[in-house]
């Protein structure tokens, strides 16, 4: 009895380490950015439009992430992806990114 107990307590401290697993690059743009980026909505940059994207990947990563953060005109901040940290914003620009080369 007490180790099924064990083995629940256990269980209901691992599970929040679970839903906090970071997700892809791919799977964070496929739930949150193609919206707007799959057929460049509202003047976004489409995915894998090189000739949209180069000028903005001159800017580099780090202030794509920081426009992408903050918003920038008909995009939101975080693009919508409120629960997204920075390093899954991050991948997710990564991701766009090398699809427009
Ligand atoms: C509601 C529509 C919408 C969603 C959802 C959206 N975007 Fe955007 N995004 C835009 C628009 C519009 C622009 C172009 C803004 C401009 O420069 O006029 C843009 C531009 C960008 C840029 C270029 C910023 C720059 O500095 O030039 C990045 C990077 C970006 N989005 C990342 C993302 C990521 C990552 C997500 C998903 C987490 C996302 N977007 C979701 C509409 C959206």
């Amino acid at each position: 009895m007490k180790k099924t107990l064990l083995i629940a307590a256990a269980a209901v401290m691992l599970s929040p380490a679970a839903a906090m697993a970071e997700r892809s690059g791919e799977e964070v743009y496929n739930t949150k950015c193609s919206v707007c980026h799959v057929a460049g909505i509202a003047g976004a940059p489409k995915f894998g439009d090189a000739a949209a994207w180069a000028p903005r990947a001159e800017k580099g990563i780090d202030a794509l992430l920081a426009t992408a953060i903050t918003g920038i005109k008909a995009m939101p901040p975080k693009g919508t992806c409120a629960d997204c940290s920075d390093s899954e914003l991050k991948s997710a620009i990564q991701y766009m990114l090398d699809a427009a080369k």
